[in-house]
């Protein structure tokens, strides 16, 4: 995947292998919102700083153990968000979806293990490891519950909410390509069949990420009077992610 201005042609393309119907306002709005800001991660200064990071192999390890964490992280804060949802349909979705980020963080520790096979970790770390997943599984997980009604998001609110989450998965797409080629550079050759299939189904479940919310926002933008107030929404929420992506880069030295 390109990581330049085409990110939107790049990612209705990844739309297609997990064979998303047609969305025809969601493709104008996304290339619309992305011609007006470029999004920082989707530009080359991004992937090249990460590829010349991940040449070290301890600084990609660890790199390994936060994006298990964060997966673990956004599992526990997109389940929380499923219970504030008013709609069930979105909430169901919104469930599946924390499902399968806390398998995501628990496949980040595999694949740590399988580029180093040797990995030599006292009981203190293996156990901080073990609780920053939540191993969640369809049978056991947080409640499903939902908040009280004065504290739920209805649809207005739900919408701007999976706008933030939408980007933040198109972020974690391009992300999942960059780690992919650093698994492969420092794996032993014998792990490298397993780790590419770990990554596809990485690769595969963000693209499904960013479909189920892509769907929701195609019928919510082709209902009444939605369609313009929808593109400004996503045009204002690309750029506070822009500005917030910025601030984490500069913390971290990273000029764009
Ligand atoms: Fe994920
Ligand atoms: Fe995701």
């Amino acid at each position: 995947m390109a990581r330049s201005s085409n990110l939107a042609s790049n990612v209705l393309g990844e739309l297609k292998h997990v064979q998303a119907r047609q969305y025809p306002l969601y493709n104008a709005i996304l290339k619309h919102a992305f011609d007006t800001h470029q999004p920082v991660f989707a530009k080359s200064i991004f992937a090249k700083r990460y590829a010349e990071l991940s040449d070290d192999g301890e600084w990609f390890a660890n790199q390994l153990v936060a994006n298990s964490c964060l997966e673990g992280y956004g599992a526990q804060q997109i389940w929380n968000f499923s219970n504030k949802l008013d709609n069930d349909e979105y909430a169901r979705r919104v469930r599946q979806h924390a499902l399968d980020e806390s398998r995501h963080s628990t496949m980040f520790i595999s694949m740590l293990n399988l580029v180093y096979p040797g990995l030599d970790l006292d009981h203190d770390t293996l156990s901080k490891i073990d609780d920053m997943q939540p191993k969640f599984t369809p049978t056991q997980h947080p409640d499903i519950a939902k908040v009280p009604e004065e504290e739920r998001l209805f649809e207005l609110e739900s919408i701007n909410e999976l706008v933030q989450v939408h980007i933040t998965e198109i972020r974690a797409l391009v992300l999942q390509y960059m780690v992919r080629d650093a698994l492969l550079k420092h794996a032993p050759e014998e792990s490298h069949a397993r780790l590419k299939k770990f990554s596809d189904s990485l690769i595969r479940d963000e693209a499904k990420h960013i479909n189920y919310s892509a769907e929701i926002f195609e019928d919510y933008a082709s209902r009444g009077n939605n369609k313009d107030f929808f593109y400004q929404m996503f045009e204002d929420r690309l750029c506070d992610f822009n500005e917030l992506t910025k601030i984490e880069l500069e913390r971290e030295d990273i000029e764009l």
